[in-house]
């Protein structure tokens, strides 16, 4: 496994890679790496013959007051994981590489798709990601791009940038991995004391029971999202940043079930802020 720290670096071992006609798979990270990462590795060493994993705590994704610099890092465990799944190639640059002080791009994907949801309560949020995407795919040139699930709005949101720009990667979008207790893994869980870690499950318990509801009859968004919102206050210091139902490619609020839809949640356990969705489709 190669660890690359340069955009030089990376670009020089993707010219080679491409003049013998192999396909990349790309999977950017964060780091402080979990098993939802790796089933993206496990799928891109399995779709193609080349396989780039970046590890990038990309600030302009950050919003003031949130946790830039407290996001949990461990590169040494990182590179053993990745190694483990036989990566071929780890890019992690620096700010300074991938921003110099100069820097004055963004990428911004406008409209609902970015407002609501996360959009609402981290403005700027998707504008550091697809800025951080676009660069990220520039720079590694991927045949696919891999992305989990449980940031829905974050695959999206991609996809809707890959379209309107006319990137030629396909983004390939995996199943949320989950804990026993039905717990989504993210990085942000290692944030959560043990009652904490114990009451956080109550994020996917609960849309585990809406989507039984919806299987049992149930149609009108706002009683399922009532549903939901009792059962997560059932922990009492649970704060609520959204509820949400909506279609499931579209992100449009959806007041009547009807085809592939998303129920999406955003819940503060403590100190870290929890997503967790499930799609549903209705009948
Ligand atoms: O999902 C993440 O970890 C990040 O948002 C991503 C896609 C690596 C961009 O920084």
């Amino acid at each position: 496994m190669k660890i690359c720290n340069t955009i030089d670096e990376i670009r020089n071992h993707v010219k080679i890679i491409k003049k013998a006609d192999k396909s990349i798979g790309f999977v950017p990270t964060m780091g402080y790496l979990h098993d939802g990462h790796l089933s993206l590795v496990k799928k891109a060493k399995e779709e193609n013959d080349i396989v780039v994993v970046s590890i990038f705590v990309n600030p302009t994704q950050f919003g003031a007051g949130e946790d830039l610099e407290s996001y949990p890092r461990d590169l040494d465990r990182d590179f053993q994981l990745l190694k483990s799944q036989r990566v071929d190639f780890v890019f992690v640059p620096s700010v300074d590489e991938m921003y110099n002080k100069a820097y004055k791009t963004y990428v911004d994907v406008e409209g609902q798709i970015t407002k609501k949801l996360c959009g609402s309560s981290r403005k700027g949020h998707f504008r550091g990601v697809t800025t951080v995407v676009s660069k990220l795919f520039n720079i590694v040139a991927p045949n696919r791009a891999y992305f989990g699930q449980k940031d829905a709005q974050q695959v999206a949101v991609i996809e809707k940038m890959v379209r309107d720009l006319n990137f030629d990667i396909d983004i390939i979008s995996c199943p949320i991995v989950r804990e026993e207790d039905g717990l989504a893994l993210s990085s942000r869980n290692s944030y959560l004391n043990s009652k904490e870690r114990e009451d956080a499950a109550i994020l996917s318990k609960s849309l585990f029971l809406a989507k039984k509801m919806i299987e049992n009859g149930a149609k009108e968004a706002k009683e399922i999202k009532k549903f939901i919102i009792d059962n997560i206050n059932t922990v009492d210091y649970a704060k609520i940043d959204y509820v949400e139902i909506v279609d499931a490619k579209t992100l449009e609020d959806v007041n009547t079930l009807q085809g592939d839809i998303l129920i999406a949640v955003a819940v503060k356990i403590g100190k870290p802020r929890l997503i967790d969705n499930i799609k549903v489709e209705v009948k």
